[in-house]
């Protein structure tokens, strides 16, 4: 079992990842996977760390900085598509003979692919008995020129499986597959994303802010810097609050991918902060290697997506850290929680509607605490990774035209399986 993801970097999807390899991996000696990526980094740290082999096959720069969120739709996309289209097919052309051969010498029986260029890359350089599985993470329909690709890349023996229903959805419509897409959503690790007591005094220190006075509640907005991540709704709805108000607000994450224009920097949001006079009130921190800590430190964690999230791991981390969530309420993201009960949903991209939550929550400890309870149940239930093993195992077998032992069981009884 192969996986090939384009980056080194740990972003959700390499997250996803770890955590099918931690329960799917090498106590699951039949899958015997091993991980291929497109560009060195920390991933390849913690792969190894789990047992797994990790090799890295270098994708060359002009294909690692073809954007996938770069990739939009539009003619503005597709211009500057076919300005560097020429000079990136060649690279690809060349990548494609080298993964070819990697997977050759591999002699694996299945390959799985994480993030679209990946998909594309996989799905041309597999040999024909090679079935192939798509993990999607994203959106394809708002990305015309990707959603082409796929398209024109979704051999025979693709199979995709999508982070949510959602997801699934918008997929099957793009790709118009005669196949269904099937969802899996995420898992997190439930033993390391734990409620407990918070250390929100580390947090101001990481931030460069003074000690808070005691009381102060934590609001804190965990991403990474891609646009859509809703940093400035974020940042707008803070400076909405009355300045008097006993809390403080935090931007946690940083750039994650090479490719440039889909991502905000510091500077840029730090101008902003500035302008809307937000001084002490505001801390950035940066991407933490250990985000549990980061969460039990924050009384409030907001998601402010513009655009809709496909999955959005953060809620979930944060629900089973026990803190209450506001959730920007669209697409995936809201199939992960009940409304009022285990988060709160807000509308996408409203700066007033997310202040107005904010300072509801700031001034209820109490709803707060049930939220927190509530986050953490529904996570318990819902997103403890014991499941990938049945949901991920169940696909891997079916790609490979085995039955699975619950299969084998069903038709034994007579049960329609
Ligand atoms: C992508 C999606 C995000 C999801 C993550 C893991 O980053 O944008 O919603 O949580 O993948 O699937």
């Amino acid at each position: 079992m192969i996986y090939l993801n384009p980056t080194g970097v740990i972003g959700g999807a390499e997250m996803c990842l770890l955590d099918i390899l931690a329960v799917l991996g090498p106590s699951r000696l039949e899958w015997s996977p091993r991980v291929v990526l497109g560009d060195d980094g920390p991933l390849r740290a913690e792969v190894e760390a789990l047992g797994v082999p990790c090799s890295v096959l270098p994708m060359p720069d002009r294909l690692a900085a073809l954007g996938d969120a770069g990739l939009g739709s539009g003619s503005r996309a597709r211009l500057a598509l076919a300005a560097k289209a020429p000079l990136a097919a060649l690279a690809a052309a060349g990548y494609l003979a080298r993964l070819r051969r990697a997977l050759r010498n591999e002699a694996a029986d299945l390959l799985q692919t994480n993030g679209m260029k990946a998909h594309v890359l996989g799905a041309w350089a597999a040999p024909r008995s090679m079935p192939v599985i798509w993990h999607l993470h994203d959106y394809i329909s708002s990305r015309a020129v990707m959603a082409r690709l796929l398209r024109l890349s979704a051999r025979r023996r693709v199979r995709v499986v999508a982070v949510s229903r959602s997801a699934a959805a918008d997929a099957t419509r793009a790709l118009g597959l005669r196949v269904p897409i099937e969802p899996i959503h995420n898992a997190v690790d439930l033993d390391r994303f734990t409620p407990g007591p918070g250390d929100g005094a580390r947090l101001d220190e990481l931030a460069g802010l003074p000690p808070a006075l005691s009381g102060t509640v934590r609001v804190g907005l965990v991403a990474a810097y891609a646009r859509w991540k809703g940093q400035e709704v974020f940042l707008d709805a803070a400076a909405r609050l009355e300045p008097g108000l006993k809390a403080r607000f935090f931007i946690v994450g940083g750039p994650l991918y090479k490719s440039a224009g889909s991502q905000y920097s510091r500077a840029e949001l730090e101008a902003r902060a500035e302008a809307l006079g937000l001084g002490n009130r505001l801390g950035f921190v940066s991407h933490q290697g250990d985000p549990s800590s980061v969460y039990r430190a924050l009384d409030v964690v907001v998601h402010a997506s513009t655009r809709p999230e496909p999955f959005g791991r953060v809620i979930a981390e944060a629900m089973a850290c026990g803190r209450p969530v506001l959730v920007a309420k669209a697409g995936g993201a809201a199939e992960l929680f009940e409304d009022g009960v285990s988060a709160l949903g807000c509308e996408p991209g409203n700066a007033a509607a997310l202040a107005s939550a904010i300072s509801g929550l700031i001034g209820d400890r109490a709803q707060r605490e049930a939220l927190g309870q509530g986050g953490r149940a529904e996570a318990v239930k819902r997103f403890d990774r014991a499941r990938l093993a049945e949901e991920w195992g169940r696909v891997y077998n079916q790609s490979l035209g085995r039955e699975t032992a619950t299969v084998r069981a069903g038709r034994r009884q007579g049960g329609a399986t």
